[in-house]
């Protein structure tokens, strides 16, 4: 495989799938192959928590290549730390993907042909996987194993369970396909999904989430079934586009494509009008039975808690496809930070220029893994007038998944996000509690478990911004101490002496 370093974690190849990146990962030194028999039922799961929580050189990507009772191997912690996160979406840093989108966005609208040529190759990338070359799609590798009618099941998979008190086992990593009844047009999103038995699953969709509007729009035109497929494996990129919340209409594989910089080869499903990555290593085709709702769960989530049991719609397994020797991937989620905390970063920079473009004032945005994205968003302005802090609060809340946050804080540009300690600081001692707090209520997110209805409850937004006169503040606002600038240059000058003496050989 040929690799030309670049800038960053970024270095130039031809990643097509998932087998081409783990490739990648183990020239890299990121991928560990652990050939010591384990059981699929929560073995896999402990010792893919214990890398992922553990030191960052231990953090690697998990290949289990021998899993009890399955001839597939099981690949956990893909995208694991910023490096892996990086590599799979072709980025030097995830800042990267903050940069990349900010200057698509600078040339909106066109103001010439610079603009205009720069927006054609965007488009040129986005809409090629629209029209996949016809002799491809009879040699699509995902159908190499071809199962239908009774042999269509999940025997041999070998789907996690994760924690103890889980309702079964889940498919943790998937791709969701479904279509818009209305408009036809395809969403993806990652949504896990329960085994029921061999050939039902149970799909949970949040009722915030795209593939729920599908089901209503469904509901509403009195059809009894939707089409799905669950992908698993394919391109990297694909597999993190599942995660990202575009806004309702836009196909996720079309972020991917715009990352891998060409189309995604695309394939029919064998037995539902649905078109999949061709170079996915499973691809699980069925209908949603939308009058068989089921109990699922409980799950042990991403907000460390066992997410309890509802109900959600029936998928009806109708073909099982593969490649030869195909590979299984998961995801373990529990009590964070773990690998869904790379998935979130990713898609925070990403939507940076997006939220910057709606609101201009906004400098940074920061999800810290303790907040488990929805709990937590803190936010840096340049604030230039009364009330803005505010402004740009309530903005968020009517941004896509933003409009779930259940806490915004928002902060001075010279604030550094990424330091909690730095935020805590900043926070407790530039806010009155009684003037810079607005407690609304609105939509949450359907995990949360402290508010007391289900989706609906009390979210809190703190402007710790330095107060203007007109925000009611008549005093003098402090500043900040900070050595003479004179003084620090003289003092790096003698510092190395001064290290030697605190460091004497
Ligand atoms: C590892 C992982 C697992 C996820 N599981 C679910 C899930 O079970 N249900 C759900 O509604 N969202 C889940 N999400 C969040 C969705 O993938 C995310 O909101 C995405 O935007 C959904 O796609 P959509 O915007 O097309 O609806 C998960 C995210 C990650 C990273």
């Amino acid at each position: 495989m040929k690799k030309i370093p670049l800038e960053g974690y970024h270095v130039l190849i031809a990643v097509k799938d998932l087998r081409d990146f783990l490739q990648l990962l183990e020239s890299e030194g990121e991928l560990a192959r652990i050939d010591i028999p384990l059981s699929r039922d929560l073995e896999i799961a402990e010792v893919t928590s214990r890398v992922s929580k553990g030191p960052k050189e231990l953090n690697k990507a998990l290949l289990f290549e021998k899993v009890k009772g399955s001839n597939i191997p099981v690949l956990t912690n893909l995208f694991g730390n910023e490096k892996r996160m990086a590599l799979a979406l072709r980025v030097g840093s995830l800042q990267e993907l903050s940069q990349r989108l900010e200057a698509l966005v600078k040339v909106l609208p066109p103001r010439g042909f610079k603009d205009l040529f720069a927006l054609g190759g965007f488009l040129k990338n986005i809409l090629r996987p629209f029209f996949p070359k016809p002799s491809f799609l009879e040699k699509a590798p995902c159908h190499q194993i071809v199962k239908v009618g009774k042999e269509a099941t999940l025997e041999g998979i070998p789907v996690l369970r994760s924690w103890p008190k889980d309702g079964g086992y889940f498919i943790t990593l998937p791709q969701v396909v479904t279509l818009d009844p209305r408009t036809g047009r395809r969403n993806v999103g990652m949504y896990r999904l329960q085994v029921v038995d061999e050939r039902t699953l149970l799909v949970h969709w949040q009722r915030h989430k795209d593939a729920a509007r599908h089901q209503l729009e469904a509901q509403r035109l009195c059809l009894k079934e939707i089409p799905c497929a669950v992908v698993l494996g394919g391109d990297p990129a694909a597999i993190w586009a599942a995660s990202v919340p575009l806004p309702y209409g836009l196909d996720e594989y079309l972020l991917a494509a715009w990352l891998k910089g060409g189309p995604l080869e695309m394939t029919r499903c064998i037995t539902q009008p649905l078109e999949v990555p061709a170079r996915s290593e499973i691809v699980i085709e069925g209908f949603i039975d939308l009058k068989d709702l089921r109990p699922e769960g409980p799950f042990g989530d991403h907000t460390g808690y066992y997410t309890p049991q509802e109900l959600f719609p029936t998928l009806h397994i109708t073909a099982v496809t593969m490649r030869e020797e195909p590979l299984y991937p998961a995801t373990v989620v529990g009590i964070p930070p773990m690998e869904d905390y790379w998935l979130g970063k990713a898609t925070e920079r990403l939507f940076l220029p997006l939220i910057r473009f709606v609101l201009p004032e906004v400098v940074d945005v920061h999800m810290p893994p303790e907040g488990v994205f929805h709990n937590l968003v803190l936010v840096s302005i340049k604030k230039h007038y009364p009330g803005q802090a505010r402004k740009v609060i309530f903005g968020l809340w009517g941004l896509g998944l933003m409009s779930l946050a259940k806490a915004i804080v928002v902060v001075d540009d010279e604030v550094d996000l990424d330091n909690l300690s730095e935020v805590a600081w900043y926070v407790l001692g530039n806010v009155d509690w009684k003037r810079d707090v607005v407690i609304v209520e609105g939509p949450l997110d359907q995990l949360d478990h402290a508010s007391p209805e289900a989706c609906f409850g009390g979210k809190i937004g703190i402007d710790a911004t330095r107060k203007l006169p007109e925000e009611g503040h008549r005093r003098p606002w402090p500043e900040k101490v900070s050595m003479a600038p004179e003084v620090k240059d003289k003092i790096d000058v003698l510092w190395p002496e001064i290290l030697k003496a605190l460091k004497p050989s």
